[in-house]
């Protein structure tokens, strides 16, 4: 299974956070938004990721990741030179694909709890496409899953202006190989977009389509205006210090997968600059080493 991360877009609802570079480095709480929709493929296994923007941005993913390897993982980089739409992210990223499956995950979209859901859909996937179901309270903002009495998934719709249920299709999707092919004959919709709503209904129109609601236990967080990312920033900031434990901290989770070895991660932790996420990793490498 490769991972796609989509970070670009024209960002220009967020102006003037957006002026310089996109989105997905606005900050959350102590991490730029990345590292959380990074940490979610993490988590799931998934070692080699395509980060998928526009010419500003790019350079600074790769100064952020550069190409993976001190995280154990492949990291790769491709431009997308307009917000072409979601779907675009399997034409451009034909090659990095290849023969494999893939997991899109948006970069502004922020998942947290408990994620079972997820690694056990990309460890159990074989074949067409599994998405999810998340109730929202203003389903006209994202793709709406419609289903029947029996739970039978009867349509998807993108920001439909009478919604036919809450439950929004998060930007969290698995697909096997042949959506590249679906999506290189999509045709772009009314506001000029490759939509994913349309991958997701060629794969429901030829029976192919999981979708698998969430429930209460997770959070999956708005990142769409300053105040939701003010709420985000909050968020973490109470689990965090609470817990005194990080949430999304790339460096750990990658250490703890096995993604790279205990003298990997010293290297890691002695080419950080002294900060407090360095602080809270050296506590992370000395327990490891006390136990
Ligand atoms: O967040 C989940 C929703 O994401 C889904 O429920 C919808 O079905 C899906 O269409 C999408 O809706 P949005 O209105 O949130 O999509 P938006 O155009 O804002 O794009 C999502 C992110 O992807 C955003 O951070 C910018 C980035 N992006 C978007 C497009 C269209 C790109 O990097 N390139 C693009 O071409």
């Amino acid at each position: 299974m490769k991972g796609i991360i989509l970070a670009g877009g024209s960002g220009s609802r967020l102006y003037p956070i957006t002026k310089v570079y996109s989105k997905q480095l606005a900050v959350i709480y102590d991490k730029p938004l990345i590292y959380y929709p990074l940490s979610v493929l993490m988590l799931a296994g998934i070692k080699e990721v395509l980060i998928i923007s526009n010419e500003e941005t790019i350079p600074h993913y790769q100064k952020l990741f550069d190409d993976g390897s001190h995280l154990g993982m492949k990291i790769e980089y491709k431009l997308q030179t307009a917000p072409r739409g979601i779907a675009e992210s399997f034409i451009l990223g034909d090659e990095f694909i290849g023969n494999d499956d893939v997991c899109l995950i948006l970069g502004d979209n922020i998942f947290f709890g408990e994620l079972t859901f997820f690694y056990d859909s990309v460890k159990n996937f074989s074949k067409g496409a599994k998405i999810f179901g998340y109730r929202v309270t203003d389903p006209e903002r994202y793709g709406i899953v419609q289903f029947d009495k029996t739970g039978t998934v009867l349509s998807i719709e993108e920001k439909p202006k009478n919604p036919k249920s809450d439950y929004a299709v998060p930007g969290l999707y698995i697909y096997d190989n042949s959506v590249i092919e679906i999506s290189k004959n999509l045709k772009p919709s009314a506001r000029g977009e490759l939509e994913i709503t349309d991958v997701n209904n060629e794969y429901l129109k030829i029976k192919e389509l999981k979708v698998e609601t969430i429930g209460r236990g997770v959070a999956w967080l708005d990142t769409g205006t300053p105040a939701a990312l003010l709420q985000a920033s909050n968020f973490f900031g109470v689990i965090e210090e609470r817990q005194g434990l990080k949430v999304a901290c790339i460096e750990e989770i990658a250490f703890n997968k096995g993604f790279i070895s205990t003298e990997q991660f010293r290297t890691v932790l002695d080419n950080m600059p002294n900060s407090m996420y360095k602080n809270y990793l050296e506590k992370v490498y000395s327990d490891f080493i006390d136990n």
